[in-house]
């Protein structure tokens, strides 16, 4: 194929960067062009899209979240992230309201489950998806965890048919350690896969020291979660994003954003439910921070080498040291039920044993609160670290870590 010729996609991309370039270039403080990222087959994604984890379950009328996704739209967040277990489908649903009639506008990301792998699994809740979007096919399809109930080089094949009827244009993962990322290359066709999405901010540098190289060398771009810090995050009221952002007219978020996609490879996908929000999100797509100011960021959060803890969590062994636990495993933290509920859902802090990290765990079956006792607590006792203790009470959603030696690993 000719290189020179933008296929649609890259015309649209090309169409988008120019509009919203237009866009910045009327506000009053003028910007350089927005920021691309290119996929292994050649598509251009802006580096900034729209999560939606949290959208479409009634934490804000429809209309306001669904006006919020429609102004990012508008200012060339055009990627959508959403998956079949946000909301039960509520945010598909929500999104297939926001994207009918401009569907070829936008590059559309979704993710299945990992307990829905297994026979013909994997079309089944591409069906369903493309259903509650209201869409034939997703740009993207991510398998949202590794997964223990079916292996890699069924699941690829399932995502390769799936590309080969048109329902999908390109698969990719989440949350793969680079460990994970080897054994996924190993099997047939493994190394067509488009992204790795995974955890990634200004606060949480944890992919630098090995998954960002391994996907730079393999000319794979992240696309980073969580960019904002999560619901809650204290990185947003840090002074020193405040104190950058006022030199360039624009908030915390932006900075944070912009140094999330500053080195061209990352796609970042914060989400809001809020119009406002949104417009001062999308400032990042078009911000460029000096060195300077690249160096104070990294004075006031350190890049970090090796974890010096290793730690995984309780539910499905994700974390720094790899692997999946078994149930088996761990049962010797396992679990009074009444009383976890009772901990992880009190007010105050975690015990100072227990890290949770804001991220959802996949293994709900039993990492929930009703499967940490405070006996086991004690049994770990573990040094205080920090951690991120979300108000939301669905704390079931975070996976709970330990020092893996802890863990009976
Ligand atoms: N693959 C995975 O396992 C995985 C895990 C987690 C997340 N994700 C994806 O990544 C997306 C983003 O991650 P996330 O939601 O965890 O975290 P995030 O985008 O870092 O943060 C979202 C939070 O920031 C707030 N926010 C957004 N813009 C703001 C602004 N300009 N000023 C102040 N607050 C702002 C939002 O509240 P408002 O609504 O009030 O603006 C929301 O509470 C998710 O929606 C989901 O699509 C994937």
């Amino acid at each position: 194929m000719n290189k020179q010729l933008l296929n649609r996609r890259e015309f649209y991309a090309l169409w988008v960067t120019l509009g919203s370039s237009l866009l910045a270039l009327s506000s009053p403080s003028a910007r350089a062009a927005t920021r691309t990222v290119k996929l292994p087959d050649g598509t251009i994604v802006p580096a900034l899209g729209q999560g939606s984890a949290s959208l479409g379950q009634g934490r804000r009328p429809e209309a306001a979240e669904e006006e919020a996704l429609r102004t990012g739209l508008s200012l060339g967040m055009t990627l959508i992230d959403t998956a079949e277990m946000y909301g039960d489908g509520g945010s598909e649903k929500l999104i297939g309201g926001v994207v009918a009639g401009q569907r070829d506008r936008v590059f559309l990301v979704s993710k299945v489950w990992p307990n829905h792998v297994t026979g013909n699994g994997v079309a089944r809740a591409c069906d369903a998806s493309l259903a509650r979007l209201g869409t034939d096919h997703l740009d993207l399809y991510l398998l949202h965890w590794p997964s223990r109930d079916a292996d890699l080089s069924s699941i690829v094949a399932a995502f390769e048919s799936l590309r080969a009827a048109g329902k999908i244009r390109a698969w990719g993962v989440s949350n793969f350690k680079v460990s994970d990322m080897e054994d996924l290359f190993r099997v047939s066709h493994g190394d067509r896969c488009a992204t790795n999405q995974v955890l990634y901010n200004l606060g949480n540098r944890g992919i630098e020291p090995d998954l960002l190289p391994w996907c730079e060398r393999h000319g794979m771009p992240v696309m980073a979660y969580s960019p904002l810090g999560g619901a809650g995050t204290s990185l947003l009221r840090d002074p020193t994003l405040a104190r950058i952002g006022a030199a360039h007219n624009c908030s915390a978020a932006a900075v944070a954003l912009a140094w999330t996609i500053r080195n061209g490879n990352v796609i970042a996908i914060p989400e809001s439910g809020l119009a406002e929000h949104v417009k001062e999100n999308a400032v990042a797509l078009s911000l460029t921070l000096t060195s300077d100011e690249l160096h104070t960021l990294d004075a006031a959060y350190p890049r970090i080498h090796r974890p010096t803890v290793r730690t995984k969590c309780i539910g499905c062994g994700w974390g720094d040291a790899g692997g999946a636990a078994s149930i088996h495993e761990l049962g010797p933290l396992a679990p009074d039920p009444s009383q976890t509920s009772r901990i992880l859902t009190a007010p105050g802090p975690l015990p100072p044993s227990i890290m949770s990290t804001a991220s959802r765990c996949p293994s709900d079956s039993w990492v929930s609160p009703a499967r940490l006792s405070a006996e086991a607590c004690s049994k770990m006792s573990l040094p205080p670290r920090s951690r991120t203790m979300n108000p939301n009470p669905l704390s079931e959603l975070y996976h709970f870590t330990v020092p893996i030696s802890s863990a009976a690993a």
